[in-house]
C-alpha cells in the first residue's frame, strides 16, 4: 500500500495463481497444465518466426489465426472469432465490454476465482449463486439475470459439465444480457456450445490453447460469438493494446490449431489417465466428482483437505487446495499428469493415508 495508489488499486483483490515452483523436484499437478509437449509443428513454426521479422509489429488482427479457428470450429468466418493473450485476457475484455456497473452479473459460488476479480476491477456488482449440495449447477437458478451470466463449462474446480440443452436453457432465459461460457476445459469433455452461436446473439464463448494444446506458456486464447459481440471485444482490446498477441505466438498458435489431430490425441490420453486415476481413488475410499476436465476434484471423508495437500507436498506432489471457501475446504483439485506422474501421485496418496492411520492400498 502506498499513498500513490489510486482508490481502485487500493480496493482490488487480485487473483492468486497456482504455485509455480522454480525447482523441478515436484510432481506438479496443481495448475491444470497438459503433461505432454506441444505439437512439434507448432514448435517448428515458432522457431521459424524468430528472426529479423521481429523488427516489425505483429498482425494486430491475427487474421490467419482467426481463419484457422473459424475453420476448425465450423464458424462462417473471422468475424466470429477474436484472439487474446490467454483466455484470461479475453475474459477480462468480455467483462469490460458486456457487463454494466449496477446490474448484477451472476455466476456460481464455486467456479473460476478470476470472475469476482474482474468484477472488482471493473466496478461490477455480482451475485454468487450457490451450486447444489453435490456441486451441480441448476440452470433454472440463472433465469433473468439483470446484468449477465458467466458459466465455466466444464466448471472449475468441480469438473462438472452442463450439457448443451442446459446451456441453451440459460441462454434462452437471458435474452437481454450476454451469457459468457468459459470453455477452457471443453476439449476434455467432448462438448462445446459453439454450435449454438448461430441461434443465440447473446452467447460468447472463451477458449484457450493452454490446456488442450499444451501451450500454457505461450498465452493464446480466443473467443467465439456472433459478429457484434466479437466487434465489442475488438473495441475493448484496441483501447488497451493493438498488438496483444506477438508474432511468435501467432505462428505457433496457427500451427497448433492446424495440427488439430495432435491436440485431440493428447487430450484423449489425458482423458484415459483421468478415468484410470478416478477409479483408483474411488477404490481407496475417495469421493470424486464426475469430472469432464483435465483434473479431478476429490476428497477423503474425514481427512482435512489441507492436511492431505500438505502430506502430498511432503512427498513431492503439488495439488491445488482451495482453503478459503468452507464448501471446498476438504476438496483437492488434482490435475492429470502423465501416467508415470500419476502413479507417483497414487504412491504419495497411499503414503499419506497410512500416515493418517488409514489403509491406503
Ligand atoms: C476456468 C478457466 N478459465 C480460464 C482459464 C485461463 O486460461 P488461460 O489464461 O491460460 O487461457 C483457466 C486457467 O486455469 C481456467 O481454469
Amino acid at each position: 500500500m502506498s499513498r500513490y495508489w489510486n482508490e481502485r488499486t487500493r480496493a482490488i483483490l487480485p487473483y492468486t495463481p497456482g504455485e509455480q515452483p522454480r525447482d523441478q523436484k515436484y510432481i506438479k499437478i496443481n495448475t491444470n497444465e497438459n503433461p505432454y509437449p506441444p505439437s512439434p509443428r507448432a514448435l517448428e513454426a515458432m522457431r521459424g518466426a524468430i528472426g529479423e521479422g521481429l523488427r516489425l509489429y505483429p498482425r494486430p488482427e491475427c487474421e490467419a489465426l482467426r481463419e484457422a479457428v473459424a475453420r476448425e470450429e465450423g464458424l462462417p468466418g473471422i468475424d466470429h472469432v477474436y484472439m487474446g493473450n490467454g483466455s484470461d485476457e479475453l475474459l477480462a475484455w468480455a467483462f469490460e465490454a458486456f457487463f454494466e456497473p449496477g446490474r448484477q452479473v451472476w455466476f456460481a459460488d464455486i467456479t473460476y476465482s478470476f470472475y469476482p476479480v474482474y468484477c472488482g476491477l471493473f466496478g461490477l456488482d455480482y451475485r454468487e449463486i450457490p451450486l447444489r449440495e453435490d456441486f451441480r449447477l441448476e440452470p433454472a437458478d440463472y433465469a433473468g439475470s439483470p446484468g449477465g451470466v458467466v458459466l465455466a463449462n466444464p466448471n472449475a474446480p468441480t469438473g462438472l459439465m452442463l450439457d448443451n440443452a442446459n446451456i441453451e436453457a440459460v441462454l434462452a432465459a437471458n435474452p437481454d444480457v450476454v451469457v459468457l461460457v468459459d470453455e477452457a476445459y471443453a476439449a476434455f469433455s467432448g462438448q462445446t456450445a459453439a454450435g449454438l452461436i448461430d441461434k443465440y446473439p447473446n452467447l460468447i464463448i472463451a477458449r484457450t490453447l493452454s490446456k488442450s494444446h499444451a501451450l500454457a506458456g505461450l498465452r493464446v486464447g480466443y473467443c467465439l460469438g456472433q459478429p457484434p459481440l466479437v466487434e465489442a471485444i475488438r473495441r475493448v482490446k484496441n483501447s488497451y493494446n493493438s498488438y496483444t498477441l506477438d508474432a511468435v505466438a501467432q505462428a505457433g498458435a496457427l500451427a497448433a490449431i492446424e495440427d488439430a489431430a495432435y491436440a485431440r490425441a493428447q487430450c484423449t490420453r489425458v482423458i484415459a489417465t483421468r478415468e484410470r486415476i478416478r477409479d483408483a481413488l474411488l477404490m481407496r475410499g475417495f469421493e470424486c466428482t464426475d469430472s469432464r476436465a483435465n483434473f479431478l476434484f476429490v476428497r477423503y471423508p474425514g481427512v482435512p483437505g489441507a492436511w492431505i495437500s500438505d502430506a502430498l507436498r511432503r512427498r513431492g506432489v503439488l495439488v491445488r487446495h482451495f482453503g478459503k471457501n468452507p464448501r471446498t475446504a476438504d476438496w483437492l483439485r488434482v490435475s492429470i499428469g502423465s501416467d508415470a506422474d500419476m502413479d507417483r501421485f497414487l504412491e504419495a496418496v497411499d503414503g499419506a493415508l497410512r500416515e493418517y492411520g488409514i489403509g491406503g492400498l
